[in-house]
């Protein structure tokens, strides 16, 4: 891919033909707001954050949608650009709650605290599952815009909980459309319809019928693209720490982000740098993991049968007692059920272990059934 060189904010900085400017700036770790902007999706250039000025070229293009040139020199910071952000954002905050960017205690406000503010409860800061985690929140933060001028209307819209594993909340919606465009460019679902909404964004199909009554497949990358807490997990909190890690339940090995409180697991994102699955989940890896992995009846150990009853025994005990057992047949008597759950390396060895030193072809594995 051919290499070009341009200046950012007085920087020199290298990008591949093709990618846009906010990519190439991304990639030098040069931040510049984007609400509506995704590298998965197709740009629509909606929300106007991204806006910057290119010497040469008049007006002030949104980065998301101009590839970059040789040569190019751009700017993210001048005064008219942050005017204009200004202006763009106090209309995105003409219909959403803005306690948690005006409110001079947020710094010191947890979010366990009770809020001292005089703002409806659905409007505080602290109810809102995204403080700390929102794109909107970091936008405004680096923007600077503090007070706004325009009014605020609440939108009054009830919270959405009738999917069973994240609510809807369209009171937080700034209409990016990235739901609509991952389960329609991405997933190929279309369970999102723009159309019939008033506020011009999300949601779901006409009627506002719950989403899983379509052909919804309850991935959830609306969820993970929702850059504010419009869209959010039902089971999700804000973590201490982040362990990446890969997800059990199939031998594809999605790689997952686990949030973890103490030793609970309390939330679960995918992990956009893991090759395998580049920030996408199914509905096992995504809504399961956290409840299967802590269930109280998770098999922690392997179990022997004493009479009636299993009971937990050591792996060199349970090893010992089945290769004894192996041990009274030969050949095709023998049998080995293989399971999709385990890695290609695992279903490779236990069909060479079957083979090799079982010395019989009866293989088989559960993903048949
Ligand atoms: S979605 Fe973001 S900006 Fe809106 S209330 Fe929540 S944290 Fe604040
Ligand atoms: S969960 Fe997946 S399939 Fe369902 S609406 Fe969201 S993106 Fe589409
Ligand atoms: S629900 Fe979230 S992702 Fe969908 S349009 Fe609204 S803000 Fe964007
Ligand atoms: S169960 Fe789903 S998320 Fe987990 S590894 Fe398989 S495909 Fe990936
Ligand atoms: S991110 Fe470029 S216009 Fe929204």
């Amino acid at each position: 891919m051919e290499t070009l060189t341009l200046t950012i904010d007085n920087k020199e900085i290298k990008a591949r033909r093709g990618d846009t400017i906010l990519k190439a700036a991304q990639d030098a770790g040069i931040y510049i707001p984007a609400l509506c902007d995704d590298p998965d999706l197709e740009p629509t250039g909606g929300c106007r954050l991204c806006m910057v000025q290119i010497d040469g070229v008049s007006g002030y293009p949104p980065s998301c949608m101009m590839t970059v040139g040789e040569n190019m020199v751009v700017r993210t910071t001048t005064p008219e650009i942050h005017q204009m952000r200004c202006d763009a954002l106090q209309l995105v905050f003409r219909q959403h709650p803005r306690a948690c960017i005006e409110c001079w205690r947020r710094e010191r406000c947890g979010p366990d605290d009770i809020c001292l503010r005089n703002v409806q409860v659905t409007d505080r800061c602290v109810n809102c599952p995204r403080n700390y985690r929102c794109e909107l929140q970091k936008a405004a933060d680096y923007i600077g815009l503090k007070q706004m001028t325009l009014p605020y209307s609440y939108r009054s819209e009830p919270l959405i909980t009738n999917n069973p594993f994240y609510f809807r909340d369209l009171n937080k919606c700034v209409h990016c459309t990235r739901c609509e465009r991952v389960c329609r460019e991405v997933r190929g679902v279309m369970a999102i319809d723009t159309a019939g909404c008033e506020f011009g964004g999300i949601l779901g199909p006409a009627g506002r019928k719950p989403v899983v009554d379509e052909n919804c497949i309850s991935c959830g990358a609306c969820v993970s693209k929702c850059p504010v807490g419009a869209l959010h997990l039902k089971d999700d909190d804000r973590p201490e720490r982040e362990v990446r890690t890969i997800c059990t339940y199939c031998g594809v090995g999605c790689g997952v982000k686990l949030g973890v409180t103490g030793n609970r697991i309390v939330s679960v994102w995918p992990d956009k740098e893991n090759d395998v699955n580049r920030g996408y989940l199914c509905v096992k890896g995504h809504f399961a993991i956290k409840d299967m992995v802590q269930h109280g009846q998770r098999l922690t150990s392997p179990l022997v049968r004493r009479g009636e009853r299993f009971v937990a025994a050591g792996w060199d005990e349970a090893l010992a007692l089945v290769a004894s057992r192996l041990e009274r047949y030969t050949g095709e008597e023998l049998g080995v059920i293989s399971s999709s759950k385990c890695t290609n390396e695992d279903n490779y060895v236990a069909q060479k272990f079957a083979r090799a030193v079982l010395g019989t072809n009866n293989v088989d594995q559960c993903a048949r059934l």
